[in-house]
């Protein structure tokens, strides 16, 4: 099948590259046309585990192309997905919509024949519908087409694993025909095509992330409880998720969700339910949820060193907003060493993929960008451990020890075990695990202050 793919970003680059593996003629557009030369030399923008091998061999074998004029782009194709970003406005919290808007216009001014056109990117309830109206504006008399959503759900770091195994695809149309056209191209993959009318199919996206962020900041409350009760949150995890009916994933605790889709999708859902005049709580309290588990995580620190860091070094290994990625864009990880730089701290910082996109966020003051995490805590007075890359709970604790000036860890992703941590030498503290030495009766004193302030007095 001839398709075109409009956007080159995470969801259009992997979509291309993937439609066209299994065996379709795929054009990618994009504006910009550095990004473009880039990817045809083999060059990826994005570092994902096995899409530089993908797109070189498609576009070898004369399956995938790239090009920066959109009537190139839609000649011939049947498909045309369109994947531009849908970034979050900052007063409202709702998605920004003016590139689909954009490309939806120019779609319809130049189409020629029928095109199923098939939204991928995020969009709110309601917003297919709208693009209906704005391709059929613009498009010339007797040209038909349809608009179909077809939400996607790569995760950054396992996106081609995703799209090749996904657990479902979700189309949805009012078009029979263009539902036939869209299940074509899916049609060959061993999982389960919901097929719904268009705003449920967009609503399934929102639902979908929303409740996986509802489940962090769900596991987050409980570490939060099990540290002052005295449970470890990880154990309380692990002995959930058995349960089928809860489910293991999404339960690690940590210093709260980040990323380009999860903050952005959940303010975005919120925004639809109070455009709906239906207040969210539940979406309202994972947000603000969400933003206190940095707090309490940077408590510790401050707990333990007290509220001037100036003169303290701190290293702190990860900046990603999550492993096997190199996007620290909305990385919890950041907003922390931005506090702790607040407080005076000198940060020395590591990274195994991120650190470029980091330096352009953070830049250089009061940063020190090392080469590899072993150096990034010479002479530290504090370790941070704040992405969970697997390579950092397999540090050697002995090493570290001789490198470090005080022997502290904060633990912002449970990688470490905590006796172990104790043996080699560290005061550890981890995410809803008590800590030895810390008094905790301290908590019981504001209980009733709490309990008053539930009850509403
Ligand atoms: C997410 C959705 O998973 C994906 O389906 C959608 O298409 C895009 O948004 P992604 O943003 O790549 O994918 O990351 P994800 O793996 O979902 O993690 C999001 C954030 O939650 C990260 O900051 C991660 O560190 C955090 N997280 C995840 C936790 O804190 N605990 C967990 O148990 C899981």
């Amino acid at each position: 099948m001839k398709v075109c793919v409009i956007g080159t970003g995470y969801v259009g680059l992997v979509g291309s590259a993937i439609f066209a593996d299994w065996g379709n003629e795929v054009i990618g557009v994009d504006i910009d046309d550095s990004k473009i030369k880039k990817i045809e030399a083999g060059k990826m923008p994005i570092y994902e585990p096995g899409l530089g091998e993908i797109v070189t061999e498609n576009i070898k074998d004369g399956r995938l192309s790239f090009t920066t004029s959109l009537v190139k782009g839609l000649k011939g194709a049947e498909l045309v997905f369109i994947c531009v970003g849908t970034p979050q406005d900052d007063k409202t919290g709702a998605a920004n919509l003016s590139h689909v808007w954009d490309v939806a216009k120019e779609i319809g001014e130049n189409i020629k024949d029928y095109k199923v056109v098939v939204t991928k990117s995020t969009v709110p309830v309601g917003t297919n519908e709208r693009i209906k109206r704005i391709v059929g504006k613009h498009t010339a008399k007797g040209v038909d087409f349809d608009v179909a959503s077809n939400p996607e759900f790569l995760r950054e770091g396992s996106s081609v694993e995703d799209m090749r195994n996904p657990d479902r695809v979700v189309i949805g149309s009012d078009s029979k025909k263009a539902l036939e056209k869209l299940r074509k191209i899916y049609d060959h993959l061993n999982t389960i095509i919901v097929e719904t009318d268009l705003r449920s199919a967009e609503m399934i996206k929102y639902a979908s992330n929303s409740f996986l962020a509802t489940k962090i900041s769900f596991i987050n409350e409980m570490a939060q409880i099990c540290e002052r009760a005295g449970a470890d949150v990880s154990q309380v995890a692990y002995g959930m998720g058995l349960d089928r009916r809860v489910g293991k994933y999404f339960l690690r605790a940590g210093i709260g969700y980040g990323g380009s889709c999860f903050p952005k999708d959940v303010a975005a859902l919120y925004k639809t339910s109070t455009d709906q005049a239906y207040d969210f709580k539940l979406l309202r309290s994972v947000m603000e949820v969400n933003e206190n588990q940095r707090a309490y995580y940077v408590d510790k620190i401050t707990d333990y060193f007290g509220k001037n860091l100036t003169g303290k070094k701190i290293a702190c290994l990860g900046l990603a907003f999550k492993s096997d990625t190199d996007d620290a864009r909305e990385s919890v990880a950041i907003k922390i060493i931005r506090t702790l730089r607040g407080l005076g701290a000198k940060i020395c910082a590591y990274d195994p993929k991120a650190m470029k996109n980091a330096q352009e966020i953070l830049g250089d003051s009061n940063i020190t960008y090392t080469e590899n995490a072993y150096d990034a805590m010479k002479g530290a007075d504090a370790l941070c451990l704040l992405t969970e890359w697997s390579q950092f709970g397999e540090l050697d604790l002995g090493r570290v020890e001789k490198s470090m000036v005080a022997k502290v860890i904060f633990d912002g992703r449970n990688l470490l075990d905590k006796e172990e941590a104790e043996k080699a030498g560290f005061a550890y503290f981890a995410i809803g695990k008590r800590a030895s030495g810390v008094d905790y009766t301290r908590f019981e004193e504001g209980s009733s202050a709490i309990l008053e302030s539930a009850n509403g007095s």
